[in-house]
């Protein structure tokens, strides 16, 4: 079998050109949705992936802005903004760039952002609202994997879905989205035994790791939904994902590509957040 590859890059710009259509509906009737956008320090990785979300916001005419600090900032300095930030009324969606200096305890920070205006899906609050199944923001890596698992009509239900990762923003959530789907979800990480064994049990496998590589094709079930989240940079400074791409793909039903995968629906799910924002979250 050879899998039918999942372009995040082509229903990403599907998913924009329909919220570039709502966005300009809403500009009629007085309301642009307004993206803030904070950035501490320079790490050039989190330079570029602002960069994208800028962009990806001018196209569907969603407002942005960036309010660039220095790596010296106080966790104080911060939180203060972030207040004045929550008290913005033509501020609707914030998002404070991941990692933060050391000097600064991102908990703190996730914690100090208005839940109605978490376009990221990370306050407690709209965490407890995802368990729930309650309408909220969904973080938005495990959002986009979710939307292209529906783009293809992949059903959950039922399926065996395992989780190689644990992290707050995706091996977690996107557990609980599969879980909420109906799927029968295990998660696997670094202290995880045989691994190899539980993932070649899944369904619908999902590597968020951040080991280039690292999924083989002896870590796959034939016909398996393969979904790589791994953004690894290789020393030419290429984009690689979790999984070894060439010979997974012999083996999967569906599997995701990096570049043009995972990666561009996250900033996609990021602008649905803020639009969703700007409506009211029950909007
Ligand atoms: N850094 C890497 N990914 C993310 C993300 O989704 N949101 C934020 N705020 N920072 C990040």
């Amino acid at each position: 079998m050879t899998a039918q590859i999942i372009n995040g890059k082509e229903l990403s710009a599907e998913l924009k050109q329909e919220m570039k259509v709502e966005v300009e509906g809403l500009k009629q009737k007085g309301l642009t949705p307004h993206l803030t956008v904070v950035l501490v320090g320079d790490n050039p990785a989190s330079k570029s992936y602002v960069k994208g979300k800028e962009k990806a916001a001018e196209i569907t005419g969603i407002s942005s802005s960036l309010i660039e600090l220095p790596s010296s900032t106080s966790e104080d300095e911060l939180l203060q903004l972030i207040n004045e930030l929550n008290d913005d009324k033509s501020v609707h969606g914030i998002l404070v760039q991941l990692p933060l200096p050391d000097q600064i305890r991102e908990q703190q920070v996730i914690e100090a952002i208005h839940p109605d205006k978490d376009v990221d899906g990370f306050h407690p609050s709209n965490i407890g609202k995802m368990m729930t199944g309650e309408d909220t923001f969904l973080p938005c890596t495990p959002f986009g994997i979710i939307t292209m698992l529906k783009s293809k009509a992949i059903e959950m239900e039922g399926k065996h879905a395992v989780v190689i990762g644990r992290s707050n923003i995706v091996g977690k959530p996107v557990g609980q989205l599969l879980l909420n789907e109906n799927a029968t979800v295990t998660y696997c990480h670094s202290k995880t035994k045989n691994m190899k064994e539980i993932a070649a049990n899944a369904d619908i496998l999902i590597a968020a790791i951040g080991k280039a590589h690292a999924i083989t094709a002896e870590y796959v079930k034939e016909g398996a939904v393969v979904i790589d989240v791994g953004i690894n940079r290789q020393p030419d400074g290429k984009l690689t994902g979790d999984v070894d791409f060439e010979s997974v793909k012999e083996i999967a039903s569906y599997i995701t590509p990096v570049p043009k995968g995972v990666g561009p629906m996250t900033i996609t799910m990021l602008l649905k957040n803020t639009i969703k924002a700007a409506k009211g979250l029950s909007g």
